[in-house]
């Protein structure tokens, strides 16, 4: 679908054109040069008359009437190059695209040299562009007896450039994976919790691991019952879906040894348990697997770019239901690592099925966890829906983190963890832990839970409960499941 060309030639015909204009380009270059010529400079005039926006995310649709190869032209906006970056690019880019696929066009061609600066490399300008390419395109399916399913569908994308080719190429080739990967995430959470059961979970990871021959482990409840993981199965013990515990692994390296792990919440739908959530917006829980779905979505890139590296992911996934055996609060549960824990409020359910997914991700061999959580409601009042929060127990890999979330667009704020936080959790009169101590610091205390279970080993907490939801529809995708921290965790692994 994506080719890259030097020149447009006679005979090639494109439905929509991409033109990147810097508020400082006084003229048209490149492939906007070629077309101008072809229009008899109707463009450069257009320009001249200020009848082109060249202000940072402004489209200008102008049409060539059939006298070039390029039906249409979209000229975008990037602002002054000295405010130009990471961010401003994607942005840019975004709006571009966004625009363009209202018009519904089957094939797409983009002028890539006007979107380059000096500042900002080949190979990540064609990364991000092809990567918001992807993540534009993507549509929530429907159930409908008239569905939405797009009735145009794009075939082909060419790239103008005159620069590095290869690097041009390579560019294209992670955008395309990781756009891929966020959306696999994004389809994950958006299916309804009926058809998306723990077994369903765990048959497309099974489906990932085949496509990249990944090795994979699913284990059952009696597995778990063996192993101890009295945490997860007081969660599951209220429902009748049996849970899974999805363990994948790639090995990038000839040792099974620096083992990066992602452990992800795979709760396929939070009702809370006895401790009830109230039923206003209880349907949109089943995005409650939002951090399992991003950790499979970062396994498909990671199987698809083979980095060099260790990742393994894990993967508790079950329902939080309330039948009559469920979970009751005061009850005292024992967890995988022997810890026991006082559950105060079924409803904070993520981190004991974490707390066991932690235990086992370490028996495997992780050196280095980062879980993935729609975790806390308070995340959402601290930060938003644009900002994932952290919580660490390793000043350096929470930098590593912060760097990969920033190359990947994701924005990551650190939380605090002094003592007095750590000090809540041990405020049940009768077991070690106590999974719900109030609402103070709500997702400090919920990060710093899991932490007990990483204990040395380096860990960071991500807490996506507002991430990876979109209530409106973003600049990046539509309204539902975002499929944030996939690039994040890709990039991630693919830093070492
Ligand atoms: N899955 C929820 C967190 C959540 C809230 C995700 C809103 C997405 C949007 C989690 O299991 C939960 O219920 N957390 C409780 C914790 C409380 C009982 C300590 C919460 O945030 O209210
Ligand atoms: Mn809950
Ligand atoms: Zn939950």
């Amino acid at each position: 679908m994506f080719e890259v060309k030097t020149d447009m030639t006679a005979g090639t015909d494109h439905d929509a054109l991409l033109i990147g204009l810097f508020a400082d380009d006084r003229e048209l270059t490149g492939v906007a040069k070629t077309i101008d010529d072809q229009l008899e400079g109707h463009l450069s005039s257009l320009l001249k008359d200020k009848q082109i926006k060249k202000s940072h995310k402004a489209v200008t649709k102008v049409f060539t009437l059939g006298k070039s190869e390029a039906r249409q032209v979209y000229f975008l906006g990037l602002g002054k190059k000295a405010d130009f970056g990471e961010e401003t690019l994607r942005e840019a880019v975004a709006a571009g695209f966004r625009h363009i696929h209202k018009d519904k066009p089957t094939d797409v061609a983009i002028a890539f040299d006007s979107l380059m600066t000096d500042t900002f490399a080949i190979r990540e300008t064609a990364h991000v562009i092809t990567e918001l390419f992807g993540l534009t395109s993507y549509h929530v399916a429907d159930y409908k007896e008239k569905t939405n399913e797009i009735e145009t569908v794009i075939e082909a994308v060419t790239f103008y450039s005159q620069q590095d080719l290869e690097a041009v190429r390579a560019g294209i080739t992670s955008g395309k994976v990781y756009a891929r990967g966020t959306n696999l995430a994004r389809a994950l959470v958006n299916t309804p919790a009926n058809l998306m059961t723990p077994t369903d979970l765990a048959e497309q990871a099974t489906e990932i691991a085949e496509r990249h021959q990944l090795e994979i482990d699913i284990l059952e409840r009696e597995d778990m019952e063996k192993l101890g993981m009295g945490s997860l199965l007081a969660v599951a013990s209220g429902s009748d879906e049996p849970p899974k515990m999805i363990v994948l692994k790639f090995q990038g390296k000839s040792e099974w040894d620096d083992v990066l792990c992602f452990v992800g919440k795979g709760l396929t739908f939070d009702s809370g348990g006895i401790s009830i959530k109230p039923k206003a917006s209880m349907h949109e829980m089943k995005m409650d697997m939002g951090g399992g779905a991003a950790v499979l979505g970062a396994m498909d890139v990671i199987g698809e770019l083979k980095p060099d590296a260790n990742v393994l992911a894990v993967i508790p996934a079950t329902e939080n239901l309330l039948n009559g055996s469920a979970l009751k609060p005061g009850d005292v549960i024992r967890s995988m690592n022997g810890k026991t824990i006082e559950v105060r409020n079924t409803d904070a359910e993520g981190r004991l099925i974490l707390a066991d997914g932690v235990t086992y991700a370490k028996q495997l061999g992780a050196s280095r966890i980062v879980d993935v959580a729609t975790l806390t409601g308070a995340v959402l009042v601290a930060l938003g829906e644009w900002t994932t929060g952290a919580v660490t127990n390793d000043e350096t890999f929470v930098e590593e983190v912060l760097e990969a979330g920033y190359t990947a667009g994701e924005w990551i704020w650190r939380l605090p963890a002094f003592t007095p936080y750590k000090e809540l959790l041990k405020t049940s009169d009768v077991a070690d832990l106590n999974n719900s101590p109030g609402r103070m610091a709500g997702s400090i205390t919920a990060g710093l839970f899991i932490g007990e279970f990483a204990e040395d080993t380096p860990w960071v907490h991500l807490d996506i409960a507002g991430t990876a939801w979109a209530s409106k529809p973003s600049a990046i995708g539509p309204k539902g499941g975002t499929g944030a921290m996939v690039r994040t965790l890709a990039n991630l692994a693919r830093s070492k």
